[in-house]
């Protein structure tokens, strides 16, 4: 079933602390309002209204940038205003069309809320999402004294809540100013008359109100993401030359190291390491050495491409750790450059990026000096 939706972020999160709006914070590296625009648009929404403060618009653009399907919208002072704005946005489709209205601050909306919500609406005139009340709960008055309210029949309304535009539409026409402000969208189509479905309501479907919820719905995150590892391994022998390049980094040396490429080792083993944690293949599948066109590249190049790929699967390299093993070049006055170089090419700050250095005190191939090995090893921490 066709459906669209309004997507309120045009609050200013003042209870949320840290200054600047919930709706622009990031949630596991990702803007809470991106969380609910790709959600709804992944369950079918044709189009997503998203309402946002006057002057935010390059805000909203940075958060949703490569997503196609939403509009931005300037909220009003309060949430129903901004809901009326983004209902407005939704003049070009279907009038009786169902409107999910989805508040920002609700990052883990899913198809499956989104399913039961539209089947409800079929034969209601709004549905929502709801939790019984499971706490006691307690009446203070003025003067201290405490009384306790019966929880029956008590549900804790969430967003999105479901309708069909024209009847939302008219339903805010015809509320009571003297009511004040509605707190949900619900509540004014009660107050019109119609009749609410509840679906299954979800605890993920909190509101992030409280720093404290913040910390909360990270640890959520957390637990839908997995660390995979990897390990990668080369070698190069060495050559007449006079420097090598290890680790994007140019040392001066009375030989080279012989390769295809920069013969670079210790970038090679760091791409392998990182193809290897994501199920890639190896360098030679992205990069094979009968290609003229990689004939004496820079192997950064490689690194780049391999953390694209990363990231391109939602993923984030947690740490990488290489370690270089020769006789010569002594690598240790290398070493704080090499890591600089891997820091920037990986976009990770320097303390999740180590360069080791070993000998094998002159035993087999690296230790006779007929050439230089290198191995590294990436976490990564991937959506489940
Ligand atoms: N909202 C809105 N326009 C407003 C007020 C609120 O679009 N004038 C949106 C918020 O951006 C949020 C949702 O309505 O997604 C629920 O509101 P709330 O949690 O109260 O958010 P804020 O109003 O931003 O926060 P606070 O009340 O703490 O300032
Ligand atoms: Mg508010």
């Amino acid at each position: 079933m066709d459906f669209s939706a309004v997507i309120v972020a045009a609050g200013s999160g003042s209870r949320a602390g840290q200054g600047r709006p919930k709706q622009w914070r990031t949630l596991g590296g990702k803007p809470i309002l991106r969380w609910s625009v790709e959600a709804l648009l992944t369950a079918g929404a044709k189009h997503v209204a998203v309402v946002i403060p006057d002057g935010d618009e390059a805000l909203a653009l940075a958060a949703l940038r490569g997503l196609e399907g939403w509009g931005a919208t300037k909220g009003g002072a309060v949430r129903a205003q901004s809901v009326l704005s983004g209902l407005a946005a939704l003049s070009h489709r279907p009038k009786d069309e169902p409107v999910l209205v989805h508040d920002a601050a609700r990052p883990f909306v899913t198809p499956r809320h989104v399913r039961d919500l539209l089947q409800a609406l079929e034969s209601a005139d709004g549905a929502l999402p709801a939790l019984a009340v499971a706490d006691t709960l307690k009446r203070r008055a003025e003067d201290g004294a405490l009384s306790t309210v019966s929880r029956d029949g008590l549900w804790r309304a969430q967003t999105p809540q479901a309708f069909r535009r024209d009847a939302l539409l008219a339903a805010y026409a015809a509320w009571p100013a003297e009511l004040g402000e509605p707190t949900d969208d619900a509540g004014v189509v009660e107050q019109a008359g119609g009749r609410i479905a509840l679906t299954l309501g979800d605890p993920r479907l909190m509101k992030l109100t409280y720093p404290e919820d913040f910390t909360m719905a990270e640890a959520l995150v957390a637990e839908t993401r997995i660390t995979v590892i990897g390990q990668g391994f080369d070698a190069h022998r060495f050559g007449p030359g006079d420097g090598v390049w290890l680790c994007g980094v140019r040392i001066a040396h009375d030989r080279s190291l012989i390769g295809h490429s920069d013969a670079d080792a210790g970038l090679h083993a760091l791409t392998d390491s990182l193809l290897g944690a994501i199920g890639e293949g190896d360098i030679g599948d992205h990069f094979p050495p009968t290609d003229p066109k990689w004939k004496g590249a820079a192997s950064a190049l490689f690194l780049e491409h391999a953390a694209d790929l990363v990231r391109a699967k939602g993923g984030r390299i947690d740490n990488v750790d290489v370690t270089l093993i020769c006789e010569r070049p002594k690598i240790k006055p290398h070493r704080a450059a090499m890591r600089a170089c891997l820091a920037n090419l990986l976009k990770l700050p320097e303390s999740r990026v180590s360069v080791k250095a070993t000998t094998t005190e002159q035993m087999g191939f690296t230790g006779r000096e007929e050439g230089l090995a290198a191995q590294a090893i990436a976490a990564v921490s991937l959506p489940a």
